[in-house]
């Protein structure tokens, strides 16, 4: 497969660090192409923990090609601690590669991120507070700051006076908020621009040579289906697409270069922040899947909703970005529970059966699971390492989840560690 793009299915943080890092091995390019540092990507190998915010989850393996897209937003100074942080434990960085067209993450976009949030109150989205959603309403409002601006000092310091100029505005007179001086923030963002200068690239031009010459491309998505700003559970999302057609624009490739998509889904669903989640557990169960799943948010360090795998969500996703493989995250967190559900449809308030996703957000709000309920095992399985070491029901719960989506489970995730990917060839 030359060219694989790699989404979340659900909500996020599906596991899709993980499995970038064990099929990058394989690949010659990564390249990021939405999100931010909203995002966190957990990889566990050889006893050592990384977390990764925005550099792609290939820079673990030395001289990959690692790049950080156009669709992506950057906030300069957190990349910079991430690149200090994985140089610290020499972790080569030669690889990255950064788009001088993605948009960057600045200061004020970070204060009218978490000023927005306070005044939403009761109604407020549950944001990381990276930033994120500023930023990109600036990428569109076309008064965005670009990593190529780095290169060009007085241009950076001009546009920056000028977007000061207006977000000063805003966040006195909206927001109650102090002010930022424009010289300080200046000096700031021009201090990480010597250190991201070497990385500032034409990473589309690097992505489609690669593709011409027969080299294997990772596109790594950030968040999840259900996050997608067009098609997710809005205003509950996030402010890009993570979908794989998102692939394209945020890499800049064609669609015709796609060879295949990756979905990336837990075993059951959790959600940080706020928004409709119509599997959620408030039960024991619930708390097994926070407990035996460390379910807590790699950027917030926030306690992740917990509930039972949701199809009807799961389907979408294959529709929406026309997956043609799944990687199962999280088995061996099912291990020990007497009775598994998934949820096959929904019914709506007024007791319709559902088996799409409802357009009308009013509608999915009201919607309740129906489930079907299979018996669960009690092994751990986490030292399985074909699927025929696999507890009869546990395989039997992977060959119902393919059958319902129709393409085949290609990875079962059974423990946090890089070998602990099982290589599933669909029945
Ligand atoms: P991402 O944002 O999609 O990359 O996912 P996160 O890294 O935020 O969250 C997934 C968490 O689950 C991480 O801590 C991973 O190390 C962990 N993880 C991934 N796959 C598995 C698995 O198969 N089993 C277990 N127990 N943990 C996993
Ligand atoms: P990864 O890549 C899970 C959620 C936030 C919030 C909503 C909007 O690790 O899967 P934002 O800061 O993006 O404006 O917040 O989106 N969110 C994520 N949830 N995993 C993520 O990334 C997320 N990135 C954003 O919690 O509900
Ligand atoms: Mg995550």
């Amino acid at each position: 497969m030359p060219a694989t793009v790699v989404v979340g299915a659900q909500w996020g943080d599906e596991g899709k660090g993980k499995v970038v890092d064990l099929l990058a091995e394989r690949s010659d390019v990564v390249v990021r192409f939405q999100g931010g540092n909203n995002a966190g990507h957990t990889i566990v190998t050889g006893g050592e923990t990384y977390k990764l915010h925005v550099i792609p989850s290939g820079i673990l393996y030395p001289g990959k090609l690692c790049i950080i897209g156009n669709g992506v937003v950057v906030d300069p100074g957190t990349l910079v601690t991430e690149i200090d942080g994985l140089e610290a434990r020499g972790i080569s960085l030669d690889g990255l590669r950064l788009s001088g067209n993605a948009h960057l993450i600045m200061p004020y976009h970070v204060l009218l991120d978490g000023a927005a949030e306070m005044r939403l109150g009761r109604f407020s989205i549950g944001t990381t507070r990276r930033g994120i959603g500023p930023c990109y309403q600036d990428k569109a409002a076309r008064v965005g700051i670009r990593a190529q601006d780095l290169l060009d000092p007085s241009i950076l310091v001009r546009k920056l006076e000028i977007a000061l100029a207006t977000k000063n505005e805003l966040l006195q007179k909206l927001y109650d908020a102090e002010p930022l001086d424009p010289d300080a923030v200046a000096e700031e963002v021009l201090r990480h621009a010597e250190r991201l200068r070497p990385f500032i690239a034409d990473t589309s031009l690097m992505v489609n040579r690669a593709l011409d010459a027969g080299k294997r491309v990772l596109f790594e998505g950030a968040q999840g289906t259900m996050l997608d700003l067009d098609h997710g559970t809005y205003p509950f999302v996030t402010s890009s697409n993570p979908i794989a057609g998102a692939a394209c624009t945020g890499a800049g490739v064609g669609p015709t270069r796609i060879d295949e998509v990756l979905g990336v889904a837990k075993a059951y669903v959790t959600r940080v922040g706020e928004g409709p989640f119509p599997t959620e557990l408030g039960d024991a169960v619930g708390r097994h899947f926070l407990e035996r799943g460390k379910e807590y948010g790699t950027t917030t360090g926030r306690q992740r909703r917990c509930g039972w795998l949701d199809l009807v969500a799961l389907r979408y996703a294959v529709r929406l970005s026309g997956l043609t493989r799944v990687a199962l995250t999280k088995l061996d967190v099912l291990s020990g529970l007497d009775e598994i559900k998934v949820c096959v449809a929904y019914r709506t308030r007024e007791g319709e059966p559902l088996e799409e996703m409802p357009h009308n957000q009013t509608v999915f709000h009201g919607c309740r699971p129906v489930y079907e309920s299979m018996p669960g095992w009690s092994e751990d399985i986490g030292e399985c390492r074909a699927a025929e070491e696999l507890p009869e029901r546990a395989r039997d719960y992977v060959d119902r989840i393919e059958h319902e989506l129709g393409i085949p489970i290609s990875l079962i995730g059974i423990g946090q560690g890089r070998e602990q990917m099982i290589d599933h060839v669909a029945a």
